[in-house]
């Protein structure tokens, strides 16, 4: 595993963080069961991974918590996330705090190491800022958590509006970010901004459904070309990502979309979720690798850099665990 420094956190975390939410949620969400998502996660700690993503949302705070027992707690990074509703403009700070509280009793640890608020919109940033981000901060003194991160909502904020006034306010040490092979803006809109206020960040959607399903990205890859957005010729090939496989080059559609996210300047730690154990060790793999080719990088720049907003899908509604959706 490489390790990083993230941002002025200054916790040093591996490159390569387990996320526990998406479509996979450890395997929970494809059906398996927890002693599977616990296998994941000491699979994932065997291979050096020492950062873990997970949130109210997914459910995953009880198998994290019950999988990290017995591990030195100084040993691992734990970010979780407030509830969807504490990202909006009618939360309260009381119920913030029950959160947050909530929270520490489903890790059933002590301290978490970053607490997010989860998918803030634009329009409910000024909120989080000035009335729900002041009472986590009173309660981060009292060593609940030590450093406030805020996670944007990718399909609600595709110019990434939130972010960059977070990282202006200097209030969030750490920001999550959506930034992939066909979704490439963060690069000139958020970047920057990051490495200048050295706030860390953790990237999200990296393979998602669009690179994991070969059929949904060439069913995207036909409607932006109908739409102008792509040349035609991608959209007659059922590979239209294939240039990128070759001797020399990626593995695999998704060795590159790890590849391509993990070596961006301003990237800490890319988040991948899974729940198949052979995709977790495929996945560190890439992570590990070095950047994709120049000439695969400048194609990809050249030919999907100005596509915003594509494969952004989120879980459905999940009535049964009450969650709002999982992501
Ligand atoms: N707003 C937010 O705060 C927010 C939003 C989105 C995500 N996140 C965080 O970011 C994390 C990462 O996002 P993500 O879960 O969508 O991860 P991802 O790594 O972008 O995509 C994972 C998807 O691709 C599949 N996959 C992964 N590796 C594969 C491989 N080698 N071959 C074939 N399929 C593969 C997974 O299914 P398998 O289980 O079959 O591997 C899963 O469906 C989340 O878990 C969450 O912690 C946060």
């Amino acid at each position: 595993m490489e390790y990083t420094t993230l941002g002025r956190t200054g916790l040093r975390v591996s490159v390569a963080g387990l996320g526990t939410g998406g479509f996979s949620r450890l395997g929970l969400g494809t059906g398996k069961d927890e002693a599977h998502a616990i296998g994941i996660i000491h699979a994932a700690l065997d291979l050096g991974v020492n950062l873990f993503d997970t949130a109210a949302a997914y459910g995953t705070e009880p198998v994290l918590g019950k999988a990290l027992r017995g591990i030195a707690r100084d040993q691992v990074v734990i970010c979780t996330k407030a509830p969807f509703g504490i990202s909006s403009s009618n939360a309260t700070a009381e119920r913030a705090v029950a959160s947050l509280d909530r929270s520490l009793k489903e890790l059933g640890t002590d301290h978490i190491d970053v607490y997010q608020l989860h998918g803030v919109s634009p329009a409910a940033y000024d909120h989080a800022r000035d009335v729900i981000a002041p009472a986590l901060l009173r309660e981060k003194e009292k060593g609940k958590f030590h450093h406030l991160g805020i996670t944007e909502t990718g399909p609600g904020d595709l110019p990434h509006q939130m972010i960059q006034q977070a990282c202006r306010d200097g209030l969030w040490e750490v920001a999550m970010i959506a930034f992939h092979m066909m979704h490439q803006n963060a690069r000139t809109n958020v970047f920057p901004l990051t490495r200048e206020h050295r706030v860390g960040t953790l990237l999200m959607f990296a393979v998602r459904n669009i690179f994991s399903q070969p059929g949904r990205l060439a069913a995207s890859v036909r409607q932006l070309a109908d739409a102008g957005e792509l040349p035609r010729e991608l959209a007659e090939s059922s590979d239209p990502l294939g240039f990128l496989v070759h001797p020399g080059g990626a593995s695999s559609v998704i060795d590159a979309a790890y590849r391509f996210v993990r070596h961006e300047p301003g990237v800490d730690v890319v988040l991948f979720g899974t729940g198949d154990i052979g995709h977790l060790h495929t996945n560190i793999d890439s992570l590990l690798k070095p950047p994709l080719p120049e000439a695969d990088r400048a194609r990809l720049a050249g030919v999907f850099g100005r596509l915003v907003g594509v494969g952004l899908d989120a879980p459905h509604l999940t009535p049964l665990s009450g969650r709002a959706k999982s992501d």
